[in-house]
């Protein structure tokens, strides 16, 4: 008698493990397959994900300690401290975040064993089955389960005749352990991943160039965040960002990486000792067996999925990478909740619109909604309000006045449409347009709520105020 699960989830990443913590909260009967070790010292499986295991958690990590090395270097001197000689252990910095993911990817096997979640090792892959019960193949044993939860997330993108090893042509996976800070190193794709990477290795002292197909940098941000990041990247920071280029012939040698390009007609040699390739995810759906059941994909190989996370399979759901929109944990995650609820016959719901987006640079660039440039490409009249950090006590109390705010409102019924966010902190800050947008509230809502002073949050309620032209401290 094979094992019978209500929900078994394929991936335990983020979208795999909330769905299926949010399953068991609820009643059913669950299990999660996962095959992935991720350098597990024991070879045993982790759950996590890309977020936790090669993401998210030990990017920011390695964000954190450099943000700090850079501030001894060179933050601290304008409060009178001065630090003498300061060195990098990379290797207790890799350490520190390795043992930060351990915990977490820990936490989530202590959060199964709470909920009497089965964790089944290795690959998952339909068989066969139907509505009634899907059979799924795990690592050659056959399981049944009413609902099926697809999970599969995604893996980085490689491109043809650049080989990536992990040692000296790397993922995200082999950038987030390097053994040294490299003296030269090339990022292929000024995306997410270029930008927060290249930021890490940069501060600890590398040179960096980063290689962009597009003419326009950060293509999908507002207009003027863009802007506001490219000046402060390439010109304060020293980041090398070349952007239009068409990548060629990639050899390496003794003397380290040769990558031939093109940019704006002429050729162009890079050489560096580490190359990071980071040129966007493709979505896990082979080894699935999904054919084999008829399971539908859409035009970019993702499994193809209504606003609810159904797939044209009845009982059969897709969350997270693995499907449209964007590529985030948080987005996964959420997706994980709603389709668990919608399978207790619940209200399950995931509202796409106000998705928030960080990149946790330095600056970090956070924003939730249109930018300025889909409102004027829908034709929507809008009012703005922009607030420089530089207007703010507490950011000139921490020596940290980059950016702005920016707040954009329907110009007839003043419903916040977008929030943009350059500045330190952003992350955090955002939330507050997230909650705002989620209730529909208005820039008016935003200036009448009392806002701690002094805290950088005020920068947001000046925003509001400024979008009806009323700032006070501005
Ligand atoms: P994944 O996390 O990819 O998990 C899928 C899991 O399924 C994997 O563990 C895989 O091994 C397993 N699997 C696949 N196929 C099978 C199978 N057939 N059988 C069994 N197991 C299988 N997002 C943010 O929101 N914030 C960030 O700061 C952020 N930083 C990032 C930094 C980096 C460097 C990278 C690469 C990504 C980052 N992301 C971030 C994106 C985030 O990691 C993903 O959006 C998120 O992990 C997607 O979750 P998921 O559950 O859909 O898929
Ligand atoms: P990305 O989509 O953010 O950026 C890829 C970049 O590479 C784009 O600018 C693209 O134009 C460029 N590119 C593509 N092909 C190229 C080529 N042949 N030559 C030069 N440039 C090329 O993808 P990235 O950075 O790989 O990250 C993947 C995803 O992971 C992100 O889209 C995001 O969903 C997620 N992520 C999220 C983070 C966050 O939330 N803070 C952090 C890191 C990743």
């Amino acid at each position: 008698m094979s094992k019978q699960f209500d929900v078994l989830v394929i991936g335990g990443g983020p979208g795999g493990y909330v769905a299926a913590i949010r399953a068991a909260q609820l009643g059913f009967s669950t299990a999660c397959v996962e095959s992935a070790a991720y350098d597990d010292p024991k070879g045993e499986v982790r759950l996590g994900g890309t977020c936790l295991n090669v993401g998210c958690i030990p990017s920011k990590a390695l964000l954190q300690s450099s943000e700090h090395f850079e501030n001894a270097r060179h933050g601290f001197v304008m409060h009178g401290i001065s630090t003498g000689e300061i060195a990098i252990d990379v290797k207790t910095m890799i350490k520190r975040k390795d043992n930060i993911v351990t915990q977490l990817t820990g936490g989530i096997r202590g959060l199964f064993k709470k909920h009497k979640i089965a964790l089944l090792p290795g690959h998952g892959r339909f068989a066969g089955g139907g509505g009634d019960g899907w059979e799924i193949d795990v690592a050659g044993e056959i399981v049944t389960a009413k609902h099926v939860v697809v999970a599969t997330g995604s893996r980085p993108r490689h491109l043809d005749g650049i080989p990536v090893d992990n040692k000296l042509i790397c993922d995200n996976a082999g950038a987030l352990a390097f053994d040294a800070v490299p003296k030269r190193l090339g990022v292929i794709g000024a995306g997410v991943i270029g930008l927060e990477l290249g930021s890490v290795w940069k501060r600890l002292g590398a040179q960096v160039t980063i290689l962009e197909a597009l003419p326009e940098f950060l293509a999908a941000a507002d207009g003027a965040i863009a802007k506001e990041a490219w000046k402060v990247f390439t010109q304060k920071q020293g980041l090398d960002i070349r952007l239009g280029v068409k990548i060629g012939k990639v050899t390496t040698g003794k003397k380290g990486i040769t990558l031939a390009y093109e940019m704006g007609d002429q050729n162009h040699v890079l050489e560096c000792d580490k190359l990071i390739v980071s040129v966007g995810r493709v979505p896990n759906t082979d080894g699935l067996g999904g054919e084999a059941v008829g399971l539908r994909l859409d035009e970019r190989g993702r499994v193809a999925v209504d606003d609810h996370c159904r797939t044209n399979l009845p009982n059969v759901w897709a969350v997270g990478d693995v499907v449209r929109g964007p590529m985030l944990a948080h987005k996964g995650m959420e997706e994980g909740v709603m389709v668990a609820e919608l399978i207790a016959g619940q209200a399950g719901h995931c509202n796409y619109d106000v998705i928030p987006w960080v990149i946790y640079t330095h600056p970090e660039i956070a924003w939730v909604g249109k930018t300025e440039e889909q409102l004027q490409r829908a034709g929507i009249e809008y009012r703005a309000g922009r607030i420089p950090f530089t207007a703010n006590g507490r950011a000139l109390g921490q020596g940290d006045t980059t950016g702005f705010v920016k707040m954009l409102a329907d110009a007839k019924t003043d419903q916040i449409l977008g929030v943009h966010i350059i500045g330190t902190n952003a992350s955090e800050l955002i939330s507050e347009a997230v909650v705002a947008m989620e209730f529909q509230a208005s820039s008016e809502d935003i200036a009448r709520i009392v806002h701690a002073h002094p805290t950088l949050s005020e920068v947001m309620h000046e925003a509001a105020l400024a979008v009806d032209k009323r700032p006070l401290h501005f």
